[in-house]
């Protein structure tokens, strides 16, 4: 439980509430036993302040460092963005299962997200994207969206990183039309419809709001994906990220131990409570 101290030792401002974080252990022993996989989370702390569940999420294939991409949404959010190059932070983890990236291999991948919602996604976007894995993948799409042109995050990667990789295809949209902004104009759910990948030996990855989730998973069964080809990774309050306090319990099961990476054949089989 108790939290190594790393270096902020770069700060992205992603939206007008999204900072990204990087950060490097103050013990460089620490990274390289850390062994985190795309999909786990940590769990960040400020002294005084408290802890909080974040993804992890840059790749494990990107050496030296992690990433935290965080919205500022309460107490110790809005403390953590405050911080600047050189604070000090505390870092526990890696928490939770991870994305099935053994199972995925050799079929294409179909990412969606929307929002803070690909900060998880970019981990494992990463990951097959490393030029050590890029071959055990197929193709890659990525469909992301979000309120408007300020609130997307990653642009860099959307942009410029991922387009330029092989085999991936990106696709952005804006819930609204607004000035200066000439692409894509639709919600998630309703733009995946219209592009319309096809299921044939692909899984289908995606986070986001839970609005968002909830009609792209309806898009994705409408469209012939099986409950086995579609992961998603949930969100539910957590404190301890390790089992022990019964905080973020779906039935029987514990989020930040049994998730929070789920197949919708899982999530079929469990309360609807999340
Ligand atoms: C598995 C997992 C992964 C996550 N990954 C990220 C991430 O990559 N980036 C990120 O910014 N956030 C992520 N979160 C959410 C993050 O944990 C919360 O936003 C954070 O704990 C809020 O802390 P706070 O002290 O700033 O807010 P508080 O002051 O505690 O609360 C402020 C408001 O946010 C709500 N809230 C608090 N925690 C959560 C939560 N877990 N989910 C939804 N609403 C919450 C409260 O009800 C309240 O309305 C993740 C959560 C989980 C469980
Ligand atoms: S966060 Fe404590 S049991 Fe899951």
């Amino acid at each position: 439980m108790q939290p190594h101290i790393a270096t902020i030792t770069k700060i992205i401002d992603e939206t007008p509430d999204v900072k990204t974080f990087q950060v490097v252990f103050d013990d460089p022993q620490v990274l390289d036993n850390f062994g985190n996989l795309p999909g786990q989370v940590a769990q960040l702390s400020v002294i005084g302040t408290g802890e909080a569940t974040i993804s992890i999420t840059s790749s494990p294939t990107r050496k030296g460092f992690l990433e935290f991409s965080i919205k500022k949404v309460g107490r110790l959010t809005s403390v953590i963005h405050q911080l600047e190059e050189g604070s000090k932070i505390g870092v526990r983890g890696p928490y939770g299962n991870h994305f099935p990236y053994e199972m995925m291999k050799g079929k294409d991948l179909l990412f969606i997200g929307g929002g803070i919602g690909l900060a998880p996604l970019r981990s494992l976007i990463d990951f097959v994207l490393a030029d050590e894995n890029r071959k055990d993948y197929g193709k890659v799409e990525i469909i992301y969206g979000a309120r408007s042109k300020a609130d997307l995050c990653f642009k860099y990667d959307l942009f410029d990183r991922w387009p330029k990789a092989k085999d991936c295809q990106v696709y952005v949209t804006i819930d609204r039309p607004e000035e200066g902004w000439d692409g894509k104009v639709a919600f998630v759910p309703a733009y995946l419809e219209e592009l319309n990948p096809s299921p044939q030996n692909k899984i289908a990855i995606t986070c986001g709001p839970p609005i968002m989730i909830k009609f792209v998973l309806q898009a994705l069964e409408k469209m012939g994906y099986t409950e086995d080809q579609i992961v998603t990774t949930l969100e539910l309050k957590m404190k301890c990220g390790i089992g022990k306090c019964g905080r973020c319990n779906i039935g029987h099961k514990f989020v930040c131990v049994d998730g929070p990476v789920f197949t919708l054949a899982q999530l079929k089989q469990m309360p609807n409570e999340f």
